[in-house]
């Protein structure tokens, strides 16, 4: 569905629910042609082209791809996209060389990218795609390479699964880091703006008054459980 112009996301059935088949929301940004973040798991690709067709977006316009992290139910449809519609995939460096060390532990019951599926590197700092221009936030902690994007334009924050609405995201994950996490959070508060925040997994946040109660129930999180000595 459309939120505001030039802004679709598509929502996970699964919601905040990770105890069955698990997999990412997808958000689309359109400026001359798509940019397509964490477009989920293989089995669930034809029903997003499918919505996306509703929302009259063609899937030949299809640029590029960002991968927030590398888990796999946010970037197993990924190469499908490149081979049929000649999408760049982008992740960050660190997360390429994270993508190949944590295969066999996140990608046993996934389909890993093959030898002949090329990932660019995107970096922290301006991204430009057609018609587009937004930043890129290093956000570690859920993963050592995680990427946040941030569209000033249309005050838009997108985070991966470095929080959702309401709690952070998993740090007992391999390649997962408590401390990278916390401040990760705090470099994303501090990102000035923002009406609007699409997570991994879970509802948006549509409305500043949403975003800020958000970042006051992680910093509350986040503060009990280093009283805990978890973070
Ligand atoms: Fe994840």
């Amino acid at each position: 569905m459309q939120l505001t112009a030039g802004v679709y996301f598509y929502a996970s059935p699964g919601g905040l629910d990770f105890s069955g088949e698990i997999c990412s929301n997808t958000i689309i940004l359109r400026g001359q042609k798509l940019v397509v973040i964490d477009p989920g798991r293989l089995d669930r690709l034809p029903g997003l082209l499918e919505k996306m067709v509703d929302d009259g977006l063609n899937p030949d316009d299809i640029d590029s791809v960002i991968l927030t992290h590398s888990h796999p139910d946010h970037l197993e449809a990924a190469p499908e996209l490149a081979a049929r519609f000649g999408a760049r995939l982008c992740l960050s460096s660190l997360e390429r060389k994270f993508l190949q060390e944590s295969s066999e532990i996140f990608y046993a019951k996934y389909q890993y990218p093959g030898p002949e599926v090329k990932f660019e590197v995107c970096e922290p700092g301006v991204a430009s795609f057609p018609g587009l221009s937004f930043n890129i936030i290093s956000t570690p902690g859920h993963t050592p390479g995680g990427l946040s994007i941030f569209w000033p334009e249309k005050k838009l924050l997108v985070t991966g699964d470095l929080f959702f609405p309401g709690t952070i995201g998993a740090i007992n994950l391999f390649g997962g880091n408590p401390g990278e996490l916390y401040k990760s959070v705090a470099r994303l508060r501090d990102v000035g703006g923002v009406e609007m925040v699409l997570c991994g997994h879970g509802p948006a946040l549509v409305d500043r008054d949403m975003v800020i109660q958000n970042y006051r129930a992680l910093l509350a999180e986040i503060a009990t459980k280093k009283a805990a000595g978890v973070l």
